[in-house]
C-alpha cells in the first residue's frame, strides 16, 4: 500500500520504518524542516535501538523516504497515518492543535478517496470531530479510523513488529478490512471495533499499567514495613494467569510521555461526562508520592541533614534503552535536592543532552561515567536500570563512594551481588536487603 506517516516523533517513525518493512510504500512527514534534514541524512533524531539500521535498509529499498511537504505526499497515498504529538495542557487534557493542524492540511491536499487513521492518542469523539472538519473543508470522500498504538519507548520496533494486537476502530467494513489487510503480517490478534471504543481501549490500556505500578508501589511500601520482599511477591502473583507478570516491578514510580499524560486526560474525559474516576486519581498520586521515597530514604540516612551533602545520582531517562526524560522522576528528585542544598553529581549513558535540555546546566556536576559520578560521594541513587549500572564492580564502587550508601530506586541488585560488600543499601520494598541501619521488623 501507499502510506503517508505524518510526524516523525517515537510512534510516527517507528510506525512508518516499521510499515515500509513488511512492504509498504511510505512517506514519512514532518513540519520540522531540521528533522526531515536529519532523516534525509541518514541520522535519526531520536535514541531506539535499531531504528538508525532498519530506517537505512528501508530507504535503501526505496521503500521509505522524508520530505516536509504533506500535500504532495498525500497525494501520493492512500492510507494516511496521524502520528503527531498531543502534549498536555496545563489542566491535563490533551492539545489538540497539531492534530486539528494536520487534519486541515490533509483536507486541502485530498485528490480523491483516503483513509484517514489517527494514531496519535485522542480523547474520545476526537476521530468523529476531526472526520467533520476535514468534512468541511474537502469534497473528496474519506474514511476514518481509529488506529491506537501500543509501542513502548526502547523496544518500540519489536513491540511494532510483534504486536500483542492490534486495534482499528471503523465505521465503515471496507475501510475495515484495508487496515485488516495492512496489519495481518504483524499479528493475527486484530480487534475490530467502532472508532469510539478503540479511542478508550488505548488510555484505558495505559491507566491499567499505571494502576498495576502504583499498586505494587504501594505493595512495596507496605513490605517495607512488614518484613516481606516485593520482589518474591510480585512473583507470586504474577503466575497467577489472571493477574500476569508484567508490570509488577516496584521503583520510584512511572514517567515518560505516556502514562502521566493519559491518566490525567483520562481523568479530565470522564469528568466531562461528570464522572469522577477515584481509582486513577489515587493512582496518579500515589505514583507522583513514590519518587520522593529516595528523598525520604537519604533523610532517614542523614538524620534530616542532606545540606552541604554530596549526592551521586545514576540515570536521567525515565527508563532504559531511551534518551526520553519528559516527566522522568529523576527531574524531580534532582530538582529536590538542589533545593535542600545538596551538591548533586549525575550521569546516564545517553539522556545527558535530553535531561540538560529539560532541567538547566546549572546547579549538577555532569559527570561522564558511572564510577566518576561515584568518586566521592556521600551517597548513591540508581534512578533508571541501565545495563551499565547492573554490571558495576561494587566493590570498587564502594571504594570510590565516601560512604557505601546505595539507594536502589529500580531493584538492581540482588542479595548475592552485595556479599561481601560494606555498603549500606536500600531498596524497593526488599527490607531484608536493607543494610547497615537495621530496623526492628513489628511484632504483627
Ligand atoms: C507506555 C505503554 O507501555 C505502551 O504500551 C504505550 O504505547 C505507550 O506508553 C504510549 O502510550 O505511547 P512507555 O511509556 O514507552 O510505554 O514505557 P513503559 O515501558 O510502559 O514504561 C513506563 C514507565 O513505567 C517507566 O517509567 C517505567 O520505569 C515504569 N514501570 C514500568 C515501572 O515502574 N514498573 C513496571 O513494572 C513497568
Amino acid at each position: 500500500m501507499n502510506i503517508t506517516v505524518i510526524g516523525t516523533g517515537y510512534v510516527g517513525l517507528v510506525s512508518g520504518v516499521c510499515y515500509a518493512e513488511i512492504g509498504n510504500q511510505v512517506i514519512c512527514v514532518d513540519k520540522d524542516p531540521r528533522k526531515i534534514e536529519m532523516l534525509n541524512a541518514g541520522e535519526i533524531p531520536i535514541y531506539e535501538p535499531g531504528l538508525k539500521e532498519l530506517a537505512a535498509v528501508n530507504r535503501t529499498a526505496g521503500k521509505l523516504s522524508f520530505t516536509g511537504d504533506l500535500a504532495s505526499a498525500v497525494r501520493q497515498s492512500d492510507v494516511i497515518i496521524i502520528a503527531v504529538g498531543t502534549p498536555p495542557l496545563p489542566n491535563g487534557e490533551a492539545n489538540l492543535a497539531f492534530i486539528d493542524q494536520v487534519a486541515l492540511e490533509i483536507a486541502e491536499a485530498m485528490n480523491g478517496h483516503k483513509i484517514i487513521a489517527v494514531k496519535s492518542t485522542v480523547p474520545v469523539g476526537t476521530n468523529e470531530r476531526l472526520a467533520q472538519l476535514i468534512r468541511s473543508r474537502t469534497n473528496h470522500d474519506f474514511d476514518s479510523i481509529s488506529l491506537p498504538e501500543f509501542l513502548r519507548e526502547g523496544s518500540a520496533i519489536e513491540d511494532t513488529l510483534h504486536p500483542d494486537r492490534i486495534v482499528i476502530g471503523a465505521e465503515c467494513q471496507s475501510a475495515a478490512d484495508t487496515m485488516v489487510q495492512l496489519h495481518k503480517p504483524l499479528t493475527e490478534q486484530i480487534v475490530v471495533t467502532d472508532i469510539r471504543s478503540a479511542e478508550m481501549i488505548k488510555y484505558a490500556s495505559n491507566a491499567f499499567l499505571a494502576t498495576k505500578i502504583s499498586f505494587i508501589n504501594e505493595i512495596a511500601n507496605i513490605c517495607e514495613k512488614v518484613g516481606a520482599d516485593v520482589t518474591k511477591v510480585a512473583e507470586g502473583m504474577g503466575h497467577d494467569k489472571r493477574i500476569g507478570p508484567s508490570f509488577l516491578k516496584a521503583g520510584i514510580g512511572y514517567g515518560g510521555s505516556c502514562f502521566p499524560k493519559d491518566t490525567s486526560a483520562l481523568i479530565q474525559i470522564a469528568g466531562h461526562v461528570d464522572y469522577e474516576f477515584k481509582l486513577l486519581r489515587s493512582v496518579v498520586e500515589v505514583n507522583q508520592d513514590q519518587r520522593f521515597n529516595v528523598i525520604r530514604k537519604l533523610e532517614t540516612i542523614f538524620h534530616g541533614e542532606l545540606k552541604g551533602k554530596t549526592v551521586a545520582v545514576w540515570g536521567l531517562a525515565f527508563k532504559p534503552n531511551t534518551d526520553d526524560v519528559r516527566d522522568s522522576p529523576a527531574l524531580e528528585i534532582i530538582q529536590h535536592l538542589v533545593d535542600q542544598g545538596v551538591k548533586v553529581k549525575a550521569y546516564d549513558p545517553i539522556a545527558m543532552d535530553s535531561f540538560q535540555a529539560l532541567f538547566g546546566k546549572d546547579g549538577v556536576e555532569w559527570c561522564s561515567s558511572a564510577l566518576e559520578t561515584a568518586q566521592d560521594a556521600d551517597a548513591l541513587c540508581l534512578l533508571t536500570e541501565w545495563d551499565e549500572f547492573a554490571s558495576v564492580d561494587l566493590l570498587r564502587l564502594q571504594n570510590v563512594l565516601k560512604q557505601p550508601i546505595l539507594i536502589d530506586g529500580r531493584n538492581v541488585f540482588k542479595e548475592e551481588n552485595l556479599l561481601g560488600t560494606d555498603f549500606i543499601y536500600y531498596s524497593v520494598g526488599r527490607p531484608n536487603l536493607n543494610q547497615g541501619v537495621k530496623q526492628p521488623m513489628p511484632v504483627l
